[in-house]
């Protein structure tokens, strides 16, 4: 009997809903040749479920991811609805998902496709090759907000007026087991691991780096050193060939993992993985915004999104050869010189074709056939 992979798809708002059917669609190829059966259950959430529902993350949204093994999402926001409250924005409803499945971990990999190098606004940017673990749940994201009045003034006289705040904090519990995933993971790679922080100003900082270099001693292979987030700014782009595994808070690891996505070339190239709690269906989704600039125009790179789903194959179905299948293909569609416009640049001679979203992902369907 073939093996059954139930996948809850969430398109969402902008490009959303053109790269997630293209993921299915390479996903549902790639897996009938390996007997394996796809079941998807489409959710709403974001702008689309505010449209309809006038939340972002309708109950009916959380229990059908909870029911699924694997989520697969697009994603969120627009400026449709730039001005709803702050509290049902679109985006709060990654937020919501993300916690709701206790996912407290975050993998994004960058790698630089040798066919993509040029794309790269590096000079050299050399053999890139690094994950970034973010945590999830936690920290400034999920911290204590608000505003209140403050009757106070300034130094110089100036009315205070109202005072806006958002808290990072981390329990020792979080820090450490996204220390271990980060850990592990280095382990099965090239075993160096970089921790980023800003512990020359920050108490949470200073306490996952005390967490990390203790935990370093469980892991005597493994190559631990410490950067602050500014500084770490700063080397990604002068030695990023250099960096392994990265491990950091959920706001640095958000904006580091935006520089890794140009550094390559492209933000439409990245995929992520989202995981946590055992038993709870893990969430997959490229980096990348909603760009609803582009949006219905068959003009989305659709393979963050497709290699989001060779990362499920392996990460949640152990499928480790669909997963390769489906990335041998992406490489494929690449060499042959299949462009979407992102990853179009000057320099890099006639060799390759602009194509649409559509083009590519039947170019990618193509190449799974070659591969097998
Ligand atoms: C990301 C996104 C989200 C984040 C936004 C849309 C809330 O930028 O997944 O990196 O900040 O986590
Ligand atoms: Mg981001």
């Amino acid at each position: 009997m073939s093996k059954k992979c139930n996948i809850a798809v969430i398109p969402g708002d902008g490009i959303g809903p053109e790269i997630t059917s293209a993921a299915i669609e390479v996903l549902e190829a790639a897996a009938k040749s390996r007997d394996v059966e796809i079941f998807t259950r489409e959710l709403l959430a974001g702008g689309a479920a505010i449209d309809r529902y006038g939340i972002p993350l309708p109950q009916e949204t959380i229990s059908g991811a909870m029911d699924s093994d694997a989520v697969l999402l697009g994603a969120v926001g627009g400026p449709k609805w730039d001005n709803v409250e702050p509290d049902i924005r679109p985006e709060r409803a990654l937020l919501g998902l993300r916690s709701g499945l206790g996912l407290y971990a975050n993998i994004r990999p960058a790698v630089v496709y040798d066919e993509l190098v040029a794309a790269s606004p590096l000079k050299n940017p050399g053999k890139i090759d690094f994950v970034i673990v973010r945590e999830l749940t936690g920290g400034i994201y999920f911290g204590k907000n608000g505003i209140y009045q403050s009757g106070d003034r300034l130094s110089d006289g100036t009315v205070k007026g109202k005072i806006a705040f958002d808290t990072e904090s981390y329990s020792e519990g979080e820090i450490n087991r996204i220390l271990k995933i980060a850990f592990d993971l280095a382990m099965k790679r090239r075993k160096k691991l970089t921790l980023v922080d800003k512990a020359n100003v920050l108490t949470t900082s200073r306490m996952w780096r005390a967490l990390a270099s203790q935990m370093s001693f469980d892991y005597p292979e493994v190559e631990f050193d410490c950067l602050y987030i500014d500084n770490a700014a700063m080397q990604l782009i002068s030695r990023p060939s250099t960096f392994d595994v990265i491990v950091t808070s959920n706001l640095f690891g958000d904006i580091l993992s935006d520089e890794a996505g140009q550094i390559v070339g492209s933000v439409g190239m990245l995929p992520s993985a989202s995981v946590g709690v055992k038993g709870k269906p893990g969430m997959f989704e490229p980096i990348h915004g909603s760009a609803p600039d582009i949006a219905g125009q068959n003009k989305a790179n659709p393979l963050g999104s497709i290699l989001s789903a060779a990362m499920m194959m392996r990460m949640i179905f152990g499928e480790e050869e669909i997963a390769s299948d489906i990335e041998n293909a992406v490489k494929k569609t690449l060499s042959a010189g299949l462009r979407t416009g992102d990853i179009t640049f000057v320099g890099e001679g006639n060799n390759t074709t602009l194509v649409g979203t559509k083009e590519i992902t039947k170019a990618v369907i193509d190449n799974l056939s070659i591969s097998n």
